[in-house]
């Protein structure tokens, strides 16, 4: 798909150095930027002393992590193993993980929630002081750890937001949105560019010259209109690296949530989260008829991966014209709903429902990217000096459809390896090349446009047809909503249409139907599409293409998908 127009940051007014600038500060962000330090410090530098910013586009503890319900997963419990974690990591994935990389996560998983305990998060634990573990779809032994009973996300965001804040030697500038990177004459990265709102001397434009930028930027969920995702998830660090030259994988496998709050049909932006675990705890889902259908559709019936009850949810709404359909959970009674889930017995109560009494009706929307920059098991990317963690990355482990929790463990993970990585082998300081992009922008009032057309056309249910029509519409945007009015909206907003256009690409490209990627016109998974499909910008006369390119999974492993879950 074309886009018009190539991008160029405004001229920074202000410059500075740091070795090292972190995008984001979510888990893998902040894990990122404490445990570089520690390894800059401790490697022999000479007397240099080292440096590392983390930027982010709001308050340090605005993104999803924050967000995080159910809690964390990792093999810590005495019957459990490394093995079988990894077992149903790769039955969820659909056969397109990259099982070294898993591998890593499950093996490297325990000690790094280990180390985020020792750090100050508290996770819950029983009776006998062991950590709490519970189930979540896909899951066939109990190893999610939570916090605060479903605030887990809420908990490491504090520990690690205080670790930072105590942290001398790592600076931190909030609200300041990566704009681009900056290139280096070799190709590499010399910094990036910064759009800074309310902080005195560094307000407006600048730009950072380091040797290294980890992208931590979270996810996209705003490129749909409903989303489990807050405000600033736009995409940001998947559009920036791809226009920086990076590669973009397996992005037409975005997760939709199978219980997200239904509050209406035209509810719009962040909804809320109604956590797995509420069903891992027994809960189950039942039709407008009261009918329970998960059972019979994959031996986890409920706790099935959620692309099999997501899709199953889809079917039986559409089979029954319903708009959403209810989660009952009744049968835990108030005590168990205040102690084991007091956040989103609140929320439900804020929405006049009380879960105690009431069925909740749910509906899924996006949640998750499971792919994204194209990374390997030290994360890096193809762009030299340009590294990724955390949900703007594709490290392999999530494949077609992440598992549940695993998302956490996976920015705790390579956020680690970065870290060891860049303590080995800093990058030198590039000079920057001359920039002679010509500037171009979306204007701000297409997001509605852009965030509808991919909600009806790009959502749970595609087809040929209407990724056709969602390409044409987003051609339109394009052509209709040029600005040349460089605010920090504008580039949100080009942001989403970027990654708009990747996914369209990617999902159109992909004619089968696997993991979380739902073809209406291809039913089935098809063996010679088990593969990722790479993304890259290609410049043109007129501005640049996203084209795709094919390569074979690295996943050989019989692919056991129980009848129904393809
Ligand atoms: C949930 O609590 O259901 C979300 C967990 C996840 O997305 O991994």
């Amino acid at each position: 798909m074309l886009l018009p127009a190539r991008l160029s940051a405004p001229p920074p007014g202000w410059a500075r150095y740091a070795d090292v600038v972190v995008v984001g500060s979510g888990i893998a962000g902040l894990t990122a930027a404490l445990r570089i330090r520690e390894a800059l410090a401790t490697a022999d530098r000479g007397s240099a002393d080292p440096t590392v910013l983390v930027v982010t586009k709001d308050q340090l503890s605005a993104g999803s992590t924050q967000w995080a319900q159910g809690g964390i997963a990792a093999a810590l419990g005495p019957e459990d193993t490394p093995e079988e974690h990894l077992r149903d990591t790769l039955l969820a994935g659909a056969g397109v993980c990259d099982p070294e990389a898993v591998r890593v996560l499950v093996t490297e998983g325990p000690e790094a929630v280990r180390e985020l305990i020792a750090l100050g998060a508290a996770f819950d634990r029983d009776p006998a002081g062991m950590l709490a573990l519970t189930r979540e779809g896909g899951h066939h032994r109990d190893r999610i750890a939570h916090a605060g009973g479903d605030a887990t996300g809420a908990e490491i965001q504090r520990a690690l937001v205080a670790a930072i804040r105590a942290h001398p030697d790592i600076e931190v500038i909030e609200h300041a949105m990566a704009l681009d990177l900056i290139p280096g004459a070799d190709g590499g990265v010399a910094g990036v560019t910064l759009h800074v709102l309310g902080e005195g001397q560094r307000d407006g434009v600048g730009a950072v010259h380091c040797r290294a930028v980890v992208l931590a930027s979270g996810g996209l969920g705003q490129v749909f209109a409903a989303t489990t995702n807050p405000a600033v998830a736009t995409g940001d660090g998947t559009a920036l690296a791809l226009r920086a030259g990076a590669v973009l994988r397996d992005l037409e496998f975005v997760q939709f949530h199978p219980t997200v709050m239904w509050l209406g049909g035209d509810s719009r932006g962040q909804q809320p989260l109604i956590s797995e675990a509420v069903r891992g705890e027994g809960a189950f889902l039942v039709d407008d008829a009261g009918v329970r259908f998960l059972q019979g559709e994959h031996e986890l019936a409920d706790l099935a991966p959620r692309d099999v009850v997501a899709k199953a949810i889809k079917r039986r709404m559409r089979d029954r014209g319903s708009d959403h359909v209810w989660l009952d959970a009744r049968h835990f009674g108030a005590a168990k709903w205040e102690r084991r889930f007091p956040t989103i017995l609140a929320t439900c109560r804020a929405h006049g429902v009380d879960p105690v009494t009431d069925l909740i009706p749910v509906v899924p929307a996006c949640h998750y990217a499971s792919g994204g920059v194209v990374t390997d098991l030290v994360g890096r990317t193809s762009v030299p000096g340009l590294y990724a963690c955390g949900e703007v990355a594709c490290s392999g482990v999530h494949g077609a459809n992440r598992l549940a929790s695993n998302s956490l463990l996976e920015g705790l993970v390579f956020a680690r390896r970065i870290a060891a990585h860049l303590g080995d082998a800093l990058p030198p300081r590039r000079e920057p090349a001359p920039d002679r992009r010509t500037p171009g922008l979306v204007a701000p009032a297409a997001r509605d446009r852009i965030q509808a057309t991919t909600s009806a056309l790009v959502g749970v249910l595609r087809s040929a047809d209407g990724l056709a029509r969602a390409t044409g519409e987003l051609v339109e945007v394009c052509a209709l909503a040029a600005t040349d009015e460089p605010a920090a909206a504008a580039w949100e907003s080009t942001n989403l249409l970027t990654v708009a256009a990747a996914l369209v690409t990617a999902a159109a490209a992909r004619e089968e139907t696997r993991g979380s990627h739902w073809r209406e016109d291809f039913a089935d998974a098809d063996d010679a599409w088990r593969g990722h499909l790479d993304l890259t910008l290609e410049p043109t006369a007129g501005g640049s293409r996203i084209s795709s390119t094919f390569r074979p999974s690295l996943d050989h492993s019989p692919l056991l998908v129980p009848e129904g879950s393809a």
